[in-house]
């Protein structure tokens, strides 16, 4: 049985000091529930990431995610962060191809496949988001928009290396608009993804990956998608930055990995 993820994607989001306190107030919250039976990443702008790391926390464990990394092992890569320096640091999970650095950043597969080697040859988990944007939906070509998305960014690992990979499927469309997908939408994509990783790797692989849902997943309808044979848990952007929101969605996510 895969566990639930919940991954909060802070994006660039909140002062030092603000992140003090959403920390300090998701983990009040935290107190008040029993131990979630859900895994909870937190990703929050890299300067941020040791303000994470280094809390002492009691009965909930919090896994630490930075937000992208370089395609660069070491060098002369000024204002770049390497999955060697992040390790460093005891970051243990990377977001890799979010659709805001594909598309601001331009950031292609062909490069997204490096920056999950450097993660990977690290010891670390890249969550690895694929997804397509309106036009391609609407013109019925969002299955093969993500399938070339996978079979170029992250099917050229091997068999072990895939094993340590999230997938996050986050419709372009849907990411801060308010504008979720369905659950039939969402499970039909992830049945999809899922039949792809068996096609290349194998059915036990396809059985053990964890694919997140992204894109206006907030406490509203968390249930409802992760309650789907497919969805094992959600990338939270917006809704992540909310304490009450953020932890009712591990909430949510925790009860359903109980059933
Ligand atoms: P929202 O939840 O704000 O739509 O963002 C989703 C996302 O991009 C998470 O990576």
């Amino acid at each position: 049985m895969r566990s639930k993820i919940v991954a909060g994607n802070w994006k660039m989001n909140l002062t030092f000091a603000e992140a003090e306190t959403l920390v300090d107030d998701i983990l009040d919250l935290f107190d008040d529930q029993d131990e979630m039976n859900c895994e909870i990443i937190i990703c929050p702008p890299l300067p941020y990431l040791e303000l994470l790391t280094d809390y002492e926390f009691d009965e909930q464990q919090f896994n630490v995610g930075a937000q992208n990394c370089s395609a660069y092992d070491k060098g002369a890569y000024t204002g770049e962060v390497s999955a060697k320096i992040l390790k460093s640091i005891d970051v243990d999970y990377c977001i890799v191809g979010h659709s805001e650095r594909r598309k601001y950043f331009g950031e292609t597969n062909e490069v997204l496949a490096e920056k999950i080697n450097r993660l990977i040859e690290n010891n670390m988990s890249p969550i690895y988001c694929v997804g397509e944007v309106l036009e391609e939906r609407e013109a019925g070509r969002h299955f093969e928009v993500v399938k070339e998305q996978l079979e170029k960014g992250l099917f050229h690992l091997d068999g072990d290396a895939i094993y340590d990979t999230i997938i996050a499927y986050e419709p372009v469309w849907a990411i801060g608009t308010g504008k979720t997908a369905t659950p039939e939408q969402a499970q039909e994509m992830h049945a999809f993804i899922r039949s792809m990783v068996k096609e290349r790797y194998d059915e036990a692989t396809a059985d053990e990956i964890r694919i997140l849902y992204g894109g206006s997943c907030n406490a509203q309808n968390a249930t409802e998608l992760f309650s789907q044979p497919d969805v094992d848990g959600g990338l939270i952007g917006g809704a992540s930055i909310k304490a009450n929101d953020f932890v009712s969605i591990c909430q949510q996510a925790s009860v359903i990995g109980k059933e």
